[in-house]
């Protein structure tokens, strides 16, 4: 399986996820009937096309972006081929300065789920958002923050086997990651920016990863290319490091796990005037 494949067999939860977020903005925003809509860190286009594409108005045009292009030509390959209201680009939302200049207020509602933790430009990235957005459009999206996955990362990134291919893993994580308060961090950011906040919160989640799993699910979620011949030993390294570090247990049913855990930051924002 390559990595869009493992990516999607192993985000059900994300869809999940998206699924609730977006009932919560339903409560507050006004989709419009022909709306154009951006999701930005797409992946491999999932949650895309199963939680985004049926929430919203049938006339809605959607489009998928991550700065992956191999998630982006299997999402556009699965996903896009029979919809001609969905299209995936492969866009960095932080340094592709032509894609923000030429969708300058095109966007009703922007959504991001599960990117933001990767990056560190986060205030270029909401700048570029803004820029984006039309007048009173919204944003909504969800990161991770205190994620033990990331001292999966670092145990690895220490490793000298490992460190050539990793070591640059931090280039990739959010300034707040580790901060105690990253909803106040990152309110302020955002209305720096000029956003209005409508709802910022955060909730410990805690996920279960059968550790037959688990080196997949880590090899599917490091945020760059990792080389295809080490994918394998990658992850069946990763899984000696969730032992080592002991973030695995035994479930009730006897099944091993990596206790995935995480606080979810979840925000509604909004390009004033709301309307
Ligand atoms: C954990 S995946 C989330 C995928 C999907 N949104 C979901 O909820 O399952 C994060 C994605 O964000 C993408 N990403 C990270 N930084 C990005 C950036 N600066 N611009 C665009 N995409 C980015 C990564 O390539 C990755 O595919």
């Amino acid at each position: 399986m390559n990595k869009a494949q493992l990516y999607v067999e192993l985000s059900k939860k994300n869809e999940k996820d998206a699924e609730r977020v977006f009932k919560k903005c339903a409560g507050i925003v006004k989709w419009k009937d022909d709306c154009a809509v951006l999701d930005i860190g797409c992946g491999p286009g999932n949650v895309t096309n199963n939680a985004l594409v049926p929430a919203l108005p049938k006339a809605a045009l959607i489009v998928g972006i991550d700065k992956q292009g191999a998630l982006v030509d299997y999402a556009n390959a699965k996903y896009a081929t029979n919809d001609s209201r969905l299209k995936f680009e492969n866009v960095d939302v932080v340094s592709d300065g032509a894609f923000v200049a030429n969708h300058r207020e095109v966007f009703h509602h922007i959504f991001s789920f599960y990117c933001f933790h990767f990056v560190r430009e986060l205030e270029l990235a909401l700048r570029n958002i803004y820029t984006m957005l039309k007048p009173g459009g919204s944003f909504a999206f969800t990161c991770s923050m205190h994620n033990n996955f990331f001292s999966i990362m670092s145990h690895m990134a220490k490793m000298e086997k490992w460190t050539p291919h990793i070591s640059q893993y931090e280039n990739y994580l959010n300034p707040y990651e580790s901060t105690p308060h990253p909803d106040e961090d990152i309110r302020a950011v955002l209305l720096k920016v000029g956003f209005q906040v409508m709802d910022i919160t955060m909730d410990p989640h805690h996920w279960k990863i059968p550790f037959a799993d688990a080196s997949e699910f880590v090899v599917s979620r490091v945020p760059f290319e990792l080389p295809g011949e080490i994918q394998r030993e990658f992850g069946s390294e990763s899984a000696d490091v969730i032992r080592a570090l002991r973030l695995n247990d035994v479930d009730e049913n006897g099944t091993e796990c990596y206790n995935l855990k995480f606080t979810a930051l979840e925000c509604l924002a909004v390009k004033p005037p709301l309307v």
